[in-house]
């Protein structure tokens, strides 16, 4: 039993480990619901401290002996610590212990458990204890040897193979590493094998091992997994260190994927493709999230974290590292108008509402909660921002020294800051408060011309954050370009330095008043606000050349054009339809790019800009000007819809390549926009003759989305409902297509789908992901769909805490809205609270969503 108030664990209390572990020898002995597992370990005090508690942690384990130097030992145990005085604290001692697990009985998913008849582990961050005691904690290194008994044709665990035959397989992994990088898989696996040459030399068995039957998914991946080898040594000189990497797909997990040494443990949705079953989106994310897992092996796994409060160490540089392997092998500016998109989806509301932390957080009750966009997606901008700082050299030169000095080491942000400031000879303590400041810094930009000087006046503001109500100026890389009337460039990009709470930047002996094009690239995670005329941002649209900006200026042109039709029902604005049309019709410029600007910023981003504005949003207003908005624009392109439709066909094969993907994505738009015309003819034919899961969906989507579609709806469950991922897909589009009003009694009548397996992440997520996400039908009057939400919540806690509290997150922007709603919310929010027995995960998220 938990006490009643969680412990809070705080960044200022760490304190080294008493012991370092010299060798960690597992056996398990596996068994669904008694698996042993037998454990050798070897400490030494450790000479960095004189604390010599000898404790281990361990989270609902049977002990059936323990010993120390052979010697039988009774320990204390309590609340998840073992406590033991080893007779000679000041000498090397070997603890062994056995206890008893029961991975059947384990929905939570995490520890050891059991997945369609087959083991598998999640240790990640503190799964490690729900195995076997050991100081679970990513400090405390050591390398290790396991062996595997059990009847399972596949026995895997980290490193590299050592013996094996007829029910065992023993493994060695020479890395020292810490706990939560442990793994094991036993079950009946088939392998997608490959090999890797490295660039030294090595051989490498390259293995996918998936159920069988899911053989044919697998080349994509494997593919995904070399270039990203690859990739590393050519980019970042890392070398994969080991004779086997494998790659396991399993359907119940909580996260994407882990990057356990060797082992990468991936959620089948994350790594599974083929071009009948996956849509373009789902290839670039596998190939990114491949890539990822891999990078994790240097920026992780060698390099890992003195605590958890550094996860950004190892997670914001390897998204960094992800973005750029994606940005190499597709198209830069593509990906980075994406990313920013997602930054915006799910980073600033975060940042913005009760659940803001820092990048670095300071304190936490349960860490699972934060594995966040700020940890991951902000901590990836840091680093991109030190990276636009120091220049492209430095960074090279910071990276080199970072990983000769630090190999092997559990490491801090000071750790890394240093290498920078070692490098470069710059004083990184402002730019260190990116890490300490949590919030998103509000830059507002004034401009004045006089006798050919421009001045640009900048100021920032970070609003109070949880915990922070006082901010400091950070240090703020604002990458600017300059445009003369003509549309010429006048002034390259250059990156300001605004590191003041006001600063002013002048530019000498320009001929005429220039456009500023400002935070090109969005060269910082911030909220640039700044009073322009719709005239001067179709003037970028239409000019920038800066393909980020120039896609910035569309969208703050709608986004603009939006907010006047909902504050002043005001009808759509012309220079966005006009701006819109001349660059949909510019055949020079890339598919996917003009697919982007097709997009509309999302309903709860407008929320967010009118709450931000001091508007109390309403959802359906919002919802019904974005319809209209849609509808001109369809009517507006009427002309251009069927080129559109012609210049992208896809005469090749399929492959889910940048240039095919960005054809499919602008036909898709476009197909979307001409089913508001032609009542979804179009679609039906589309989807009649779709020969790959892209144009299918999309297909199906139109006509879901017209309120049609209910055959072939029916149509495409007969044809994959065994496939448990397109289900998944199957499921999510009903609800986050359904109009505002019908949102809830579709999801309500799905939870009672027999294939609704709510146990499964992937299936609850498909549900419960759309129902959160769809603003205008979450937010519909009455407050259905948070009652919904909250039955729901209450029913997973129990069962696996992890996947309640993330979801909890559909709550966390409840302040924005009327009181009707908040009150509506606080009920369930109260609701949930009152549960008896509610996990430290989820308990910890509503009290901090309650603030
Ligand atoms: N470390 C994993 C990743 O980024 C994420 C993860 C965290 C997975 C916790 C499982 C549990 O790459
Ligand atoms: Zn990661």
């Amino acid at each position: 039993m938990r006490d009643a108030a969680p412990a809070t664990i705080y960044l200022k209390d760490y304190v080294p480990f008493g012991y370092l572990v010299d060798e960690v020898h597992l056996t398990f002995d596996l068994a669904p619901n008694a698996t042993l597992v037998t454990s050798r370990i070897a400490f030494r005090p450790n000479p960095d401290t004189d604390n010599r508690d000898f404790r281990l942690n361990g989270e609902g384990l049977s002990l059936r002996w323990a010993k120390i130097d052979g010697q039988d030992w009774k320990p204390h145990v309590r609340d998840g610590i073992l406590s033991a005085t080893p007779p000679n604290p000041e000498t090397p001692f070997v603890w062994e212990a056995q206890v008893e697990i029961n991975p059947e009985a384990n929905t939570a998913l995490e520890g050891l458990y059991l997945s369609n008849g087959m083991y598998c582990t999640q240790c990640e961050a503190e799964g490690f204890r729900k195995i076997t005691y050991y100081p679970d904690r990513p400090d405390v290194m050591s390398t290790f040897t396991v062996r595997i008994n059990g009847p399972h044709p596949v026995l895997l665990s980290n490193g590299n193979p050592g013996a094996s035959g007829e029910g065992f397989a023993e493994w060695h992994d020479p890395w020292p590493k810490p706990a939560y990088l442990f793994a094991l898989v036993a079950g009946d696996l088939v392998a997608h094998s490959d090999r890797f040459t490295t660039v030294s030399g090595r051989e490498v068995d390259l293995n996918l091992w998936v159920r069988p039957g899911d053989e044919g998914k697998c080349a994509f991946g494997m593919e995904a997994l070399k270039k990203s080898m690859r990739w590393d040594e050519e980019v970042y000189g890392r070398e994969y260190d080991l004779d086997a990497f494998n790659i396991v797909a399993v359907d119940d997990f909580n996260m994407g994927a882990m990057e356990n040494k060797g082992l990468n443990i991936f959620n089948s949705a994350a790594v599974l493709a083929s071009p009948e079953t996956s849509t373009d989106d789902n290839f670039e994310r596998i190939e990114a999230i491949i890539a990822h897992e891999y990078f994790h092996n240097w920026t992780g796994n060698r390099i890992t974290c003195r605590d958890w409060f550094q996860l950004c160490l190892k997670e914001g540089l390897t998204v960094f590292r992800d973005a750029q392997f994606t940005s190499d092998l597709r198209s830069a500016p593509v990906k980075r108008i994406r990313d920013v998109i997602e930054l915006r989806a799910r980073q600033f509301p975060e940042d913005q509402g009760p659940l803001s932390h820092p990048v670095r957080p300071e304190s936490f009750q349960e860490i699972n909660n934060f594995y966040t966009a700020t940890v991951y997606e902000k901590g990836a901008e840091v680093i991109g921002m030190l990276k636009r700082l120091v220049g492209d050299a430095a960074y090279a030169e910071a990276l080199d020294l970072y990983f000769a000095r630090h190999d092997g080491q559990a490491c801090t942000i000071e750790d890394w800051l240093k290498v920078f400031e070692d490098v470069t000879g710059r004083d990184l303590a402002q730019f260190k408060r990116w890490y300490s400041q949590a919030g998103t810094p509000r830059v507002k930009v004034e401009e004045d011309w006089q006798d050919g000087t421009y001045t640009l006046t900048l100021s920032q503001v970070t609003p109070p954050t949880p915990g922070q109500p006082d901010k400091l100026p950070q240090v703020i890389p604002i990458a600017l370009g300059l445009l003369g009337p003509n549309g010429d460039e006048v002034q390259p990009t250059q990156i300001l330095e605004f590191t003041r709470a006001q600063q002013s930047f002048t530019f000498e002996g320009l001929a005429a008043r220039p456009v500023p094009s400002i935070l090109r690239e969005f060269s910082a995670p911030v909220v640039l606000e700044r009073e322009t005329s719709p005239a001067e941002r179709a003037f970028l649209l239409a000019h920038d050349t800066d393909p980020f900006n120039r896609w910035e200026a569309g969208r703050t042109l709608a986004e603009e054009c939006l907010l006047t039709m909902i504050t002043e029902g005001a009808a759509p604005d012309a220079d966005y339809l006009n701006g819109l049309l001349a660059v949909l019709r510019d055949e020079t410029l890339d598919p996917a790019y003009r697919a982007l600007m097709l997009g509309l910023p999302s309903q709860s981003e407008l929320a967010a800009t009118l709450h931000r504005r001091g508007v109390t949003p309403n959802p359906q207003a919002i919802w019904d000007a974005t319809e209209t908005l849609r509808q001109s624009t369809a009517q507006h392109l009427h002309d251009l819809l069927p080129r559109l439709r012609a210049e992208t066909q896809v005469d090749q094969p399929f492959a889910p390549d940048a240039a095919q993907s960005g054809k499919r994505a602008l036909g898709g738009a476009a197909l979307a926009l001409l089913t508001r015309l032609d009542g979804g003819a179009q679609a039906t034919d589309d989807y009649g003759r779709a020969d790959n899961m892209t144009l299918q969906l999309s297909a199906l989507s139109c006509l879901l989305k017209a309120g049609k579609g209910q055959a072939e709806l029916a149509a495409f469950y007969d044809q994959w409902r065994h496939d448990r991922l397109v289900i998944d897909k199957w499921f999510g589009l009903q609800v986050g297509l359904a109009s505002p009003d019908k949102v809830v009694e579709t999801a309500r009548a799905l939870t009672g789908h027999p294939d609704f397996n709510w146990k499964n992440p992937n299936r609850f997520r498909a549900l419960f992901g759309p129902l959160a996400m769809h603003h205008a039908g979450f937010h519909f009057a009455g407050g259905a769909a948070y009652e919904l939400l909250a039955d729901w919540l209450i029913r997973l806690d129990p069962v696996n805490p992890q996947t309640t509290a993330r979801m909890c997150s559909a709550f966390q922007t409840w302040r924005r809205y009327d009181a009707d709603r908040q009150a509506l919310i606080a009920v369930q929010l109260d609701r949930i609270l009152a549960q008896p027995g509610l996990s430290r995960d989820t308990t910890e998220m509503l009290t901090r969503i309650k603030g």
